[in-house]
């Protein structure tokens, strides 16, 4: 196995390679004038390659399309790794006319020949082809064990099993947050049993995109009285002032993993892969 990084996963891809002791293969990647994109994986990769590339933007899926391609045409049997897979919350139909962004996505990376890794993804890929979902959950428990965390939080129903595996790795409580809608326009947050009063609470989500999800939460259980709130998440898009955002809602600690290599990354999905890969 070799580890062929693509450009949104520069790091990553060199943890994963350490991870499995093995080559890591640096390929060029270029742009035309017209900006379309050129890649070159070299005339011999290797037997074979994991593609590791996020793709947090339509440019990084055609750059893992195309690495894709070659690797296989070169000869290779290629695993496709999207640490962060985007379009991945699209993940219903959720009005007439529109796509099922997640299968159009899952499928076209197929279509290169290749098996799909991801990492936390939003909801469980498989019915949308080959693709094997890797948990983030360690990456996460691993970021937050020093937090001294008495509650772990889910926002919501989605994000349950994720809070609940990171709480039973640092040994805390967990639970999730529930809406309660009164009226048109009157909605609250609440813990479905644990009160958060006095607690140092974490809340665990798969991804922080604007923040507005974290933001909400951390207001709703700084009112309840929590002792500290922070924040944890597998997948840091954090889109705009989303950090500004988190920390003047009282969140005192942010950390993400690096599916997304960013400021606040300080976990490593690159164990985890590597389980699956091996
Ligand atoms: C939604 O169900 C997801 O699990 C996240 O809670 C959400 O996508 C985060 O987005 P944002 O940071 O924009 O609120």
């Amino acid at each position: 196995m070799k580890v062929l990084p693509g450009p949104r996963s520069q790091l990553l891809g060199f943890r994963l390679s350490r991870e499995l002791d093995c080559e890591l293969v640096v390929p060029e990647v270029e742009k035309f004038p017209d900006g379309e994109l050129l890649v070159n994986v070299g005339e011999d990769p290797g037997d074979r390659v994991a593609v590791v590339q996020s793709t947090r933007t339509n440019e990084d899926l055609v750059t893992l399309l195309l690495l894709v391609d070659a690797a296989r045409r070169a000869g290779a049997g290629v695993a496709a790794v999207a640490p962060y897979l985007g379009y991945a919350r699209q993940d219903e139909v959720f009005r007439p006319g529109q796509p099922l962004s997640l299968a159009a996505v899952v499928g076209a990376i197929n279509a290169q020949g290749a098996p799909l890794v991801t990492v936390e993804p939003h909801s469980d890929p498989s019915p949308h082809g080959d693709v094997s979902p890797v948990a983030g959950a360690p990456a996460v428990a691993d970021m937050v064990e020093d937090w001294g965390a008495e509650l772990v939080l889910a926002p919501d129903e989605g994000a349950r099993e994720e809070a609940a595996e990171v709480a039973e790795l640092v040994g805390a409580e967990h639970d999730h947050l529930v809406k309660k809608r009164f009226s048109g326009d009157e909605v609250s947050l609440e813990t479905k049993e644990l009160s958060a009063e006095g607690k140092d609470v974490v809340i665990v989500d798969d991804v922080i995109a604007t923040g507005g999800t974290m933001t909400e939460a951390a207001s709703m259980l700084k009112d309840e009285g929590a002792g500290s709130v922070s924040a944890a998440a597998t997948h840091g898009v954090l889109v705009g002032s989303a950090v500004s955002k988190l920390l003047s809602s009282g969140v005192e600690r942010i950390a993400v993993t690096d599916t997304l290599e960013t400021g606040l990354s300080e976990g490593s999905v690159a164990g985890v892969l590597a389980e699956e890969l091996r």
